[in-house]
């Protein structure tokens, strides 16, 4: 059941629990408020009772889910949740970040490194119709590694012999995947997986392509080699994957300056802010436009 509630909720175990503590102090303080009212109120026949005492417990309950939230910091949980209620019970199915056809979608991060953006994408898509189903990493040691665990996210981890000269790990990638999207992902894709998911997998690079792309520009050396070659402007660039390394179609571009004086680790720092606010609504935007 626990493991259920973590799915539907997309939280992660230790969330969980102070979320189902939430509910009973909740439940137990609107009881309390609710007995407490109809009793000031001096109501004695027992069908008003009744009647006051439910109508109350229902004003009173999403307040008291909301305040007991605050100190607890699951207040954006609550928030989310209430709005979603409220709305089923409306009649309304239109949950924020629902995809147009308005079914749900699954989408799996490869990812390898710190995973700060791993870690905004699955913000961007809690409580929506979007689910990350999977992460898939090719080390054990990355900070993404500790994300999954946290986030209570099934993460894959791969070895180099399988992916390039096996079955690319198919069998245990989530068939029902809409997108692949890499965020931090340092291997080339082989090409069963680009089969097996044609123009679905995306990813992220730290410069505008199609220059300071290829084999071995990643990380700090595509930032060094920005610098060296004075551009006044660098960005980031969102496109597809194809079999060859920062080459697929681009799907999205945004710029910021190079600033006089700019190290590799400050020219960093403004892409990654970039990287954060461009690629989760640019997924979204991908998935709403699938068929
Ligand atoms: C990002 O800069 C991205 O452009 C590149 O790898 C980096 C991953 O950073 N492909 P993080 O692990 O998401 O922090």
């Amino acid at each position: 059941m626990f493991e259920g509630l973590q799915k539907k909720w997309k939280v992660s175990g230790w969330r969980l629990f102070l979320i189902l503590i939430i509910f009973a102090l909740a439940g137990s303080l609107t009881g309390y408020v609710a007995r407490k009212l109809v009793a000031t109120l001096g109501v004695e026949h027992i069908v008003p009772y009744i009647l006051l005492y439910v109508l109350l417990l229902t004003i009173v309950w999403p307040l008291a889910v909301l305040t007991v939230s605050l100190p607890f910091g699951q207040f954006p949980f609550f928030r989310t949740y209430l709005a979603r209620l409220f709305n089923r019970i409306r009649g309304r199915h239109t949950a924020e970040k629902t995809s147009s056809a308005g079914t749900s979608k699954r989408i799996v991060i490869f990812a390898s490194g710190a995973g700060s953006n791993a870690q905004k994408i699955i913000d961007h898509f809690r409580h929506s119709a979007v689910s990350v189903s999977q992460i898939v990493g090719n080390r054990a040691d990355a900070g993404i590694v500790s994300i999954a665990r946290r986030e209570g996210i099934p993460f894959l981890l791969i070895e180099r012999e399988r992916f390039f000269r096996g079955d690319a790990y198919l069998p245990e990638l989530d068939p029902a995947a809409d997108l692949l999207v890499l965020a931090g992902f340092l291997w080339k894709v082989p090409a069963p997986l680009i089969e097996a998911f044609p123009r679905r997998i995306v990813n992220i690079h730290p410069a505008l392509l199609p220059r300071f792309g290829g084999k071995g520009m990643y990380g700090s050396h595509v930032h060094t080699a920005v610098l060296q070659s004075g551009e006044a402007e660098s960005g980031i660039t969102i496109h597809y994957v194809d079999g060859h390394y920062d080459n697929g179609d681009i799907i999205f571009q945004a710029a910021c300056p190079v600033l006089p004086g700019d190290t590799p680790d400050g020219l960093a720092a403004r892409i990654h802010a970039l990287e954060h606010l461009h690629y989760p609504p640019t997924i979204e935007k991908l998935l709403n436009e699938q068929p």
